[in-house]
Order: C-alpha cells, then structure tokens, then sequence
C-alpha cells in the first residue's frame, strides 16, 4: 500500500480520548475530559424533540453553508450585547460542526503557509494541529502561573514576550477567555493591551469565547467589543458547551461579511452545513434560556461544582488556582510529587486512573514539546460534572491522600 498523507503523519491520538478509554477501562470517575456526565435542561431536549416532530420537510434537509437563518438571526440576537453590535445574521453569522470546526474553518481561510499565529500557554490542545493542518506556525507566548492562592488571575503573559514574538509572518493572535485550562478570564486591560498590539501590526484576533456564559468572578469581555476590533476579530462559540450537549456538534463564527465569506468559501467542500434539526433546536433553546433563566442558574450550579471540587482538592493538598470561569481547575501537585507518589506529572494521572480510579489531565498536555518545561506541577480536573461524581473523586483523592501524605482525615 501506497503511505499515508504526511500531513497527518506526526499527530499523536488525543490525550483526553486516551484519558477517558482508560477511566472506562478502570471504571475510574473521569474529571479528564470535559464533557457533562448530566442531562441537559429539559427545555434543551424538548427543543429537539419538537422540531423532529415538526412536519415541515426542510427541517430534515441540507441547511445553506452559511447556516439555518432562524438560528443565525437568534445568535445575532443573543450575542449583540457582548460583541458591542448586532452581526448581520446573514452575512456575518457562520454556523459550523462544533467550534472545533469553527476554528478549524478560520485556519483554513486565513493562514497562506508558514504565516503564524500567536497562541497563548498553556493551550486547548486543539489549536497547534489545527494551525499546522492548514500549513500555519504556531508561535507561543506564556502565560505565566501565580501562585494557585491568587487564583486564576494569577497566570498573566508579559506584554514585552507578547510584542517579541511577533513578526512579519505574524496573522492571527489565538485569544481564550474563558480559558482552557486555567480558568483565566481575561481582564479589560489585557484584551486592550492584546487589541492594541493586533491594530497596531495589523493583526487578526481569533477569539474563542465557548465558556463565555460561564463566569464566577470577573466580567467576561468580549474583544470584538472595544474600539476597532470589530472588523479583525473572529468570535467562536459552541452550543455544546453552552447549553450542556457537546454531542450536538454545533457552533458559531461571528466576523465581518468579508472574512465569513471566506470562511465558507471552504466550508462548503468540508462539511457543507451542520445538522438541520439541531441547528433549529438551539435557535429555539436561545430563546428558551432567557424565558428560563437559564444561564442565571447554571453559573450558580458550576459555581457551587467548583467550589466543592476546589475544596476537595485543596483537602487533598492540591492546591487549586481557583477559576474565574470555564469547566476546569488547575490544581498544584508539587507535594505530590516530591513526597515520590509519582516522578512526574504524566506517571502520576496515570497513576491516578489505572490504579487509584480518579482520571485528571497533567498539565504538560497543555504545552507543546518544545515548550513543555513551563508547565507546573500541575493536573486539569473538570468540574462540568454530577455532584456524585465529584464526590467520589473527592472520597477517593482524600483517602489516597492521608496514605501516602498522612494529610486530611
Ligand atoms: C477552549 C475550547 N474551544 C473549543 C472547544 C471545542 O468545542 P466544541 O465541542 O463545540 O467543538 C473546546 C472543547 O473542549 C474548548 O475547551
């Protein structure tokens, strides 16, 4: 047989699908991916139901490319507020696969090879294949970890690294507030200081706002909403994440009429459109959610799965850098480390899931190779869980705790 494209050659398989085949060959309670292990609102699956229902026929047929007009005009809707203007729902709305597709399809529309795009570390480990898929570079500034008792807030990327890693190859600046995994939510002033880099060397920002209903602490900006940015800004959203349904495979591009053309102009000749029914039903749950109150009562559920989470960890004594937002927490596990459970933060998730039944991600996951050194002694637990199941995570990190620790108890 002739080889395989190289082009995809040097990809590993993904870290948190192996996480989660291993929690369900141990039986272990699985904080590594980040998907609910809890139905969504009934009003979200109703939604669905009714539309399957619905005897019009086009509701089961192809959607246009550019997405289901009932669902760009309720994306419009909804988001106009935070962007700072209502997008055009026909020429500036793009409805995708997820926003994995979503970011997939901006990769493909801007980057021409070996232009490069700025991407903040700890990173989704989505992006660097993505930006290489389409013959992109990523170049990587950190953000730097405070410690955990500052929170979140604590990781910051030095405005002088920023200015320092670009260049004339430089396209795109990749923004993640909510951030996976810290927690980060990016304050105003540092979306101003990146607004005003990306202006002043002309710049895309590609903001990847999924978690944006998901805030404990702070103010969730968006950057397409301050001065100038509109036009150079790619706003990204997922209704997975956003109404608890990360099987539905839907999300959303907000950008000017110019670059959503773009955009697509490829999409067309990858996935064609996103599934019609669905698209549909969280048109309908958009407007749902605010009848509902939806979004009100989910920070308050995530908040208290946070806290429980955090307070679990820190009995355990892994210290959490507590989030502003978002499904996870970072939590230090240096004492871990130096009292010898493990010899490094990799060996000791591994540990954790194969033979103690709790799977959590290391941090270094989150860094690319040549980058993996600024990584901390650190694990990614999910919080977006049932409260059983943090519980008995919580039970099981306790007991291995006091064992090997003698701490707790
Ligand atoms: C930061 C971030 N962006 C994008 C995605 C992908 O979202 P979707 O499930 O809609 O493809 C995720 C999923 O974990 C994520 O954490």
């Amino acid at each position: 047989m002739k080889p395989t494209a190289r082009r995809v050659a040097d990809f590993l398989p993904s870290a948190f699908g192996e996480m989660t085949l291993l929690a369900n060959q141990h039986g272990a309670v699985n904080l590594g991916q980040g998907f609910p292990d809890f139905l969504p609102p009934s009003f979200v699956t109703e939604a669905l139901r009714r539309v399957l229902a619905d005897p019009q026929p086009q509701l089961q047929q192809y959607a246009p490319p550019r997405g289901w007009l009932a669902l760009q005009q309720a994306l419009a809707e909804a988001f106009a507020p935070s962007l700072g203007h209502q997008p055009d729902p026909l020429g500036e709305v793009t409805i995708t696969v997820g926003a994995t597709q979503a970011l997939y399809s901006i990769m493909q529309a801007l980057l021409e090879p070996g232009e490069e795009v700025i991407v903040f570390e700890p990173q989704f480990d989505t992006y660097t294949p993505q930006i290489l898929l389409a013959g992109g570079q990523p170049r990587y500034v950190q953000l730097h970890p405070g410690p955990p008792s500052a929170g979140a807030d604590g990781w910051s990327f030095d405005e002088g690294e920023l200015r320092a890693a670009i260049n004339n190859n430089t396209k795109i600046i990749l923004l993640n507030t909510p951030h996976n995994p810290t927690g980060k939510v990016f304050s105003r002033s540092e979306l101003q200081t990146i607004a005003d880099i990306a202006i002043e060397h002309n710049l895309y920002v590609l903001s990847d706002e999924v978690y944006d209903h998901l805030i404990y602490d702070g103010q969730h900006i968006s950057i397409a909403s301050l001065p100038g940015m509109r036009e150079r800004t790619l706003t990204v959203g997922s209704a997975g994440k956003l109404f608890s349904v990360t099987g539905w495979r839907l999300g959303w591009i907000f950008a000017s009429s110019q670059l959503s053309a773009a955009i697509r102009q490829g999409q067309q000749w990858a996935t064609f459109a996103a599934a019609t029914p669905v698209q549909q039903a969280v048109a309908d749950c958009l407007h749902q959610a605010v009848i509902t109150d939806y979004y009100r009562q989910t920070i308050a559920d995530f908040r208290q799965k946070r806290d429980l989470l955090a307070e679990a960890l820190e009995e355990a004594a892994m210290l959490a850098w507590l989030p502003e937002g978002g499904y996870f927490i970072v939590a230090d596990v240096h004492r871990w480390l130096e009292a010898g459970f493990a010899a490094n933060t990799s060996e000791l998730s591994r540990r954790l899931v194969t033979e103690f039944g709790v799977a959590a991600m290391p941090a270094s996951v989150f860094y690319s190779p040549a980058t993996r050194q600024f990584a901390p002694a650190s694990l990614r637990l999910a919080f977006c869980k049932r409260n059983e199941t943090l519980m008995a995570a919580s039970e099981r990190l306790a007991k291995l705790a006091e064992r090997f620790l003698g701490v707790g108890a």
